[in-house]
């Protein structure tokens, strides 16, 4: 054996060791990363659970579509930092094409990203519920008992809040929680457009704090009709002075028609006493809404009291509120004292709801005499058909008196009791009643003379 021959076969081994190695340390490392690949994979399995529970914590579970009362921005956007991290890790982890491998990585990744759909979901309704609390006064949380028809818009400035709710609803999932949120900002949506035409109609017409450019009645009515869109109580006190400015010139012009027409003309007053209620005086006040007349509201006190916001709503759509005593005594059995007592007390009720104080009184029972009339300085206000509502209750038995008792009547002053259901059940066969025979209508102010 030459020596030359020895020494390629000792070089031959040496290559063939050194590749072996080579060979032997790539595989080595490639068991390495598949280990940890598949630990990685286990890790992920095991943080599941937990971040899937923190999920559901942010939701209510008898209401699976909506936010728990105590899920918040802060939390959904820690979570979702967390979701995220763990899906860099698993992507990290590199399955060298090895089926089963993949095949495991792929599984749990579907489920992490179930989780980051869950949680990108739960923070578009968040958002959502934040425009909401921003938009609206008292947002009761959780969301499912939200009246979406109750709510009020709080002061609307100017127009971002209500874009940047349009905007973020688009990106809700379409289910009950969208529902919810979509009635409630369409409801807003209104309010705001009232507000905003409010804005423009009376700085058209009432620029300062008088009337200029000559409305017609229909369009101060159109303003007032603006106005009773509105429903949040701070944006109404913002326009009340100027509206009461718009009702006293409805008013005027009311009067001006009555006073050019002659006495044969037909001109009715409903009147109503003992309210206000929060039921059968809300339904009156709708129907009269409804066919746009203004009538007079005799109060109770007491009544007033225990109601105020009804009271408020009868004088801001520009009723007559009169005075009906504090407690409904029978005037003639008080001393002159307890009488001013109980006619001043509800005076100042009146004019603190209204602004206005009234100077017209009618007396509970219609009973007043020589010394109630030297007590007080007030006009009384008694009524010349009386639809006997209080004893009857019963609307066709109401109509029937309005017809036989205005027969020879051209200036009723119709006594009704806002207070009773029928009463509120029969306005408006009444109303049209007298609308058909001919009438307008009035506040009783302005018949007095005729009683
Ligand atoms: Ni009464």
């Amino acid at each position: 054996m030459s020596s030359r021959s020895l020494h390629e076969k000792l070089r031959t081994n040496t290559s063939l060791s050194i590749l072996f190695i080579f060979f032997a340390v790539i595989l080595l490392g490639m068991l390495w990363s598949g280990y940890q690949t598949h630990q990685t994979i286990e890790a992920s399995k095991t943080s599941l659970p937990t971040l899937k529970t923190r999920v559901r914590h942010l939701y209510d579970q008898t209401h699976p579509d909506f936010l728990a009362d105590t899920s918040s921005m802060e939390q959904i956007e820690a979570l979702e930092k967390d979701i995220s991290k763990e899906n860099k890790r698993l992507n990290r982890a590199w399955t060298f094409g090895y089926a089963p491998l993949k095949q495991e990585k792929q599984t749990v990744e579907k489920q992490w990203a179930q989780l980051t759909q869950t949680a990108e979901q739960a923070k578009q309704k968040q958002t959502v519920l934040d425009d909401m609390n921003k938009i609206f006064e008292q947002v009761t949380h959780p969301v499912q008992e939200l009246q979406a028809d109750q709510l009020i818009i709080n002061d609307l400035s100017d127009e971002t809040d209500i874009t940047a709710y349009e905007k973020h609803l688009k990106n809700l999932p379409k289910d009950s929680f969208k529902i919810i949120a979509q009635q409630a900002f369409d409801q807003a949506k209104e309010q705001a457009d009232s507000l905003f035409s409010l804005k423009a109609e009376l700085n058209q017409y009432v620029p300062k704090d008088k009337i200029t450019n000559d409305p017609s009645a229909e369009q101060l009515a159109q303003i007032s009709d603006t106005f009773d869109q509105i429903k949040s109580e701070k944006i109404r006190q913002v326009y009340q002075p100027k509206m009461a400015i718009v009702f006293d010139k409805l008013f005027e012009l009311d009067k001006d028609a009555l006073s050019n027409n002659d006495s044969s003309d037909k001109v009715a007053a409903l009147t109503f006493d003992d309210g206000p209620n929060d039921t059968s005086t809300i339904r009156i006040l709708d129907t009269l809404k409804k066919y746009k007349i203004k009538g007079t509201f005799f109060m109770v006190g007491r009544m007033i009291a225990n109601y105020p916001d009804v009271a408020k709503r009868v004088a801001e759509e520009g009723h007559l509120i009169a005075n009906h005593t504090y407690y409904h005594p029978d005037l003639t059995t008080l001393s002159p004292d307890a009488i001013r007592k109980e006619v001043n007390d509800t005076d100042d009720l009146i004019e603190k709801i209204s602004g206005k104080r009234t100077t017209i009184l009618r007396p509970p029972y219609g009973a007043f005499d020589s010394k109630v009339t030297a007590a007080i300085p007030h006009k009384m206000a008694l009524w010349n058909v009386d639809t006997e509502d209080w004893k009857s209750h019963n609307p066709a038995a109401i109509l029937e008196q309005v017809k036989i008792q205005t027969a020879h009547q051209n200036h009723p002053v119709i006594l009704m009791h806002d207070v009773h259901a029928e009463s509120a059940d029969s306005l408006e066969s009444v109303i049209q009643y007298l609308i058909q025979q001919g009438y307008r209508f009035t506040t009783a102010d302005k018949l007095l003379k005729y009683l």
